[in-house]
């Protein structure tokens, strides 16, 4: 059944999308419809549309990224109107619906800028540079074998909420292309924040977090300047007082490592 025959209103918007063939290829915006979209359409599904008609004529569908469609995976990536994932609080591109739009409304996509991610292909960046940081991250002393006991280690309630809201970040990197530095602050505060909170994760937080400053020069991210863009278009609402964890152990790393209980954090 067409969006025109299930009864509901439709509208037509105008998309101006970046398109680029190839990481080393000149990219430039085109022009093109949407038609016949319901509000109850995501925006991913509006795209599907729109691939489809260009599949029929025999063009090139727009690449995007998306996975789980249901804001959870960090797949869904591309700067909506100037804003990573479109701007809704504490919402993925892919749980954006249509209903925030209107007939005839022209709509900007873009894919995430940043120089810590290549474009491979129109909305498609490569987001390789976070996993290089996770690898950076490292691992946690537990030792596999048999389920441990749950009240084997007591953990506060007050530091399991911390770590839950620190792990809500689904690596979606819409904080580096909202940062004007592209730095990579937000996600690498939320994970040494994550480990740094529980028992498990204290026995490496000093290498960890040392790894993963390392890392991010390494990888091309930059610099916090403290514009808070990051904590604006995270989709989970991970908080900037994650950045401050970050940087506070950071700094017992640099002094562990003046009285020698560390190795050099520098490579
Ligand atoms: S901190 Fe937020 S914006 Fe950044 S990667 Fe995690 S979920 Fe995405
Ligand atoms: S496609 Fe998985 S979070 Fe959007």
């Amino acid at each position: 059944m067409s969006a025109q025959d299930s009864g509901h209103a439709t509208m037509n918007v105008k998309l101006i999308v970046w398109r680029q063939a190839g990481p080393n290829q000149p990219g430039k915006f085109e022009t093109y419809e949407a038609r016949n979209i319901t509000p109850h359409h995501s925006f991913l599904e509006m795209l599907d549309v729109v691939n489809e008609d260009l599949i029929k004529q025999g063009r090139d569908p727009i690449t995007f990224d998306h996975d789980c469609r249901e804001g959870i995976c960090g797949m869904c990536s591309a700067v909506v109107n100037g804003v990573p994932h479109g701007g809704q609080e504490r919402t993925t591109l892919c749980q954006l619906h249509m209903r925030k739009f209107k007939d005839g409304d022209a709509i900007y996509l873009e894919p995430w800028r940043a120089r810590a991610f290549p474009i491979i292909r129109d909305l498609m960046v490569d987001r390789g540079a976070l996993d290089r940081l996770i690898q950076a991250a490292g691992w946690i002393s537990c030792h596999t074998g048999g389920v441990p006991d749950g009240n084997s280690t007591p953990i506060a309630k007050r530091d399991a909420d911390y770590a839950m809201d620190a792990a809500e970040c689904i690596g979606c990197g819409a904080c580096v292309a909202a940062c004007p530095n592209g730095a990579a602050m937000l996600f690498a505060g939320a994970k040494v924040s994550q480990y740094a909170a529980l028992p498990q994760g204290q026995v490496e937080a000093p290498e960890r977090v040392a790894a993963m400053i390392q890392a991010m020069a390494d990888n091309g991210f930059g610099n916090c300047s403290n514009h808070y863009e990051c904590q604006a278009a995270c989709p989970k609402g991970v908080d900037v007082k994650f950045i401050t964890r970050l940087n506070r152990e950071f700094h017992k790393a640099l002094a562990l490592e003046m009285v020698g209980a560390i190795p050099s954090t520098k490579s």
